[in-house]
C-alpha cells in the first residue's frame, strides 16, 4: 500500500542489477537486492496514512533496449506501474517510445476484460480505445495510465509480455514529493501481480535492521544458514466481504504478548467480522504495524506500565505521531542506547514474530522538548487510520527472512541478521 507520489532519499540505485545477475545463476533463482529509501516527513501521514517514513525498493530493467528502474516492493497492492510521463517532480521514468517491446494492452482484449478482475478499480475503455487503469491511495489521490505490456528483467531472466500500468504523473498536488523512484512493483495475490504472472510457488525477503540493505528472493530459500523457519497459514474467505482484501497476504494473528504476558483479549478480536473487517496482512509496503483499537489500546496499556520505571511518558494528549501512534516518550538527547525493553511478540497461528529492543521505538526527527528527544512507540491504532485491519509493517519484519509460500498456502519466519545474509550472497554494496 505504498503511495505514488515518494519522495526519496535514494542510497544508490542505479549499480545492483549486474550484481544479482552473478549470484542468480547459481542458485537458479533470482535474488535481488533490497534498498531502504526514506520518504519525505512531514506529509506522510496527511496524503496516505500507509505510507510511511521507508519504502523497500529493488532495481529491475524493463524494455528493449533496457532502462533501469527501481520500484517499490509492495505486497499490499496488485498492479505493477511505471512513471512514464515525465513530469517536474520526477527524476525516473520509464519511457515507453524508447522501447521496442512495449505495447499497450486494448480494451477489448481478453486481458482487460478478465484480468483486471481484482483491482480495486476496475478497469476502463480509455479514448483510445486502450485498457485504461487506475491506482488510487488512501488520501484521494489517484495516478492512472494505460495497461500495457513490456519485458523486463527479473534477475537473469528476459519475461516478455509482462503486464504493468504505464501512468501518469497523477494529481500531486506536491509535485516536489513525487517519487524518485520509477514506479511498484505490486506482490500482492491478484490477477495481475508480480507473483501470478510469473507464477511462482514462492518468494521471500530479508530486510536489514543495521543497514538499509535487503534481500528479495523469487523461489525457493534454501539457504542453510536460514535455519527452520516456523510457519502460520494463510487465511482465506472465498465469499466477497467489504472489509476483506482476498488478494492480501493474511494469516490469523491469536494473541499478543508483552514479556512474559499475554494480553487479556477473546480471541474473537483477531478473527474477521462478517463485513470482513479484522483482518491481518502481512504488508511489506507500509512502514509500521497497526492494530485494531481495542487490540491497540490494550498493548498500549500494558507496554506503557511495564516500561514505567524506564521510560518517561511524553504527556501531551494532543500529539499523535503521524496520526496513529499516540504512546511517546521522552528520552534525554545525549543518550546513546535506549534502557532493555519489554519485547512485544505477535502470535500468530503456528509462529511468532518477536519485537525487541530499538525496533519498538521510534525517534521522531527534529522533535525535542527541552532536553529530550521524543521517541513513539512503533505500534499504531488502525482506527486512526481509518483502516478495518491489522497491518503487519516492514518495520517490524526487519532481520526476519520473510517467506511467503504460495504453494502451500503459508507464511514462513525465522530470525536471520539480514545484513550478514546480503554478504553471504554477495548482495551487498
Ligand atoms: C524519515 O527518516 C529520515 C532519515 O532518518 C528523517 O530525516 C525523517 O525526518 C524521517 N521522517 C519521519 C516522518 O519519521
Ligand atoms: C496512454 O495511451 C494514449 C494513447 O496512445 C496516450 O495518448 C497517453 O499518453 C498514454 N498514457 C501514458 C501515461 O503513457
Ligand atoms: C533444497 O535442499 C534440499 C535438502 O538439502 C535438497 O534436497 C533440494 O534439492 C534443495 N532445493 C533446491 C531448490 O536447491
Amino acid at each position: 500500500m505504498a503511495s505514488p507520489m515518494l519522495q526519496l532519499t535514494i542510497w544508490c540505485i542505479f549499480c545492483f542489477i549486474n550484481c544479482c545477475l552473478c549470484l542468480s545463476s547459481a542458485v537458479g533463482n533470482a535474488i535481488l537486492p533490497l534498498r531502504m529509501a526514506r520518504v519525505g516527513a512531514a506529509e506522510a501521514a496527511s496524503r496516505l496514512p500507509f505510507r510511511h517514513n521507508v519504502t523497500l525498493t529493488v532495481t529491475l530493467a524493463a524494455g528493449t533496449p533496457l532502462q533501469p528502474v527501481t520500484m517499490v516492493l509492495d505486497t499490499g497492492s496488485e498492479l505493477s506501474w511505471l512513471h512514464c510521463k515525465k513530469s517536474p517532480g520526477l527524476r525516473s521514468v520509464f519511457d515507453p517510445a524508447a522501447s521496442r517491446s512495449y505495447s499497450p494492452v486494448p480494451c477489448s482484449s481478453q486481458t482487460c476484460r478478465t484480468r483486471t478482475r481484482d483491482l480495486p478499480v476496475p478497469a476502463s475503455c480509455g479514448p483510445e480505445k486502450l485498457c485504461h487503469t487506475i491506482v488510487s491511495y488512501a488520501d484521494a489521490s489517484s495516478i492512472e495510465g494505460n495497461l500495457s505490456s513490456e519485458t523486463f528483467q527479473i534477475g537473469t531472466t528476459a519475461r516478455p509480455g509482462f503486464l504493468f500500468g504505464c501512468m501518469d504523473s497523477g494529481q500531486s498536488s506536491n509535485p516536489e514529493e513525487d517519487s524518485k523512484t520509477t514506479g511498484l512493483l505490486g506482490m500482492n495475490r491478484g490477477s495481475l501481480s508480480v507473483v501470478t504472472q510469473m507464477g511462482l510457488e514462492k518468494f521471500s525477503y530479508c530486510i536489514s535492521g543495521s543497514d538499509a540493505t535487503g534481500i528479495l528472493l523469487f523461489g525457493d530459500a534454501n539457504f542453510t544458514w536460514v535455519g527452520p523457519l516456523n510457519y502460520t497459514p494463510m487465511i482465506q474467505i472465498s465469499t466477497p466481504l467489504p472489509y476483506f482484501d482476498r488478494v492480501a497476504y493474511t494469516v490469523q494473528m491469536e494473541g499478543i504478548r508483552v514479556s512474559g504476558k499475554i494480553l487479556a483479549l477473546p480471541k474473537s478480536v483477531f478473527v474477521p467480522d462478517h463485513t470482513g473487517a479484522g483482518q491481518t496482512m502481512v504488508d511489506s509496503g507500509t512502514q509500521f504495524t497497526f492494530l485494531l483499537g481495542p487490540v491497540y489500546n490494550a498493548l498500549r496499556n500494558e507496554f506503557a506500565e511495564q516500561t514505567k520505571g524506564l521510560l518517561k511518558l511524553y504527556d501531551n494528549p494532543n500529539y499523535v505521531f503521524q496520526g496513529a501512534m499516540d504512546l511517546c516518550f521522552l528520552v534525554p538527547l545525549g543518550r546513546a542506547r535506549l534502557p532493555a525493553l519489554p519485547h512485544v511478540a505477535l502470535m500468530f497461528r503456528g509462529a511468532e514474530m518477536v519485537v525487541s529492543g530499538e525496533r519498538l521505538l521510534y525517534r521522531v526527527p527534529g522533535l525535542v522538548k527541552g532536553n529530550d528527544q521524543v521517541h513513539c512507540f512503533t505500534f499504531g491504532n488502525s482506527d486512526l487510520l481509518g483502516v478495518e485491519a491489522f497491518v503487519i509493517g516492514n518495520h517490524h519484519q526487519q532481520d526476519k527472512w520473510v517467506e511467503f509460500d504460495l504453494a502451500n498456502s503459508r507464511v514462513g519466519l525465522a530470525d536471520v541478521r539480514c545484513d550478514l545474509a546480503s554478504q553471504r550472497l554477495g548482495l551487498d554494496s
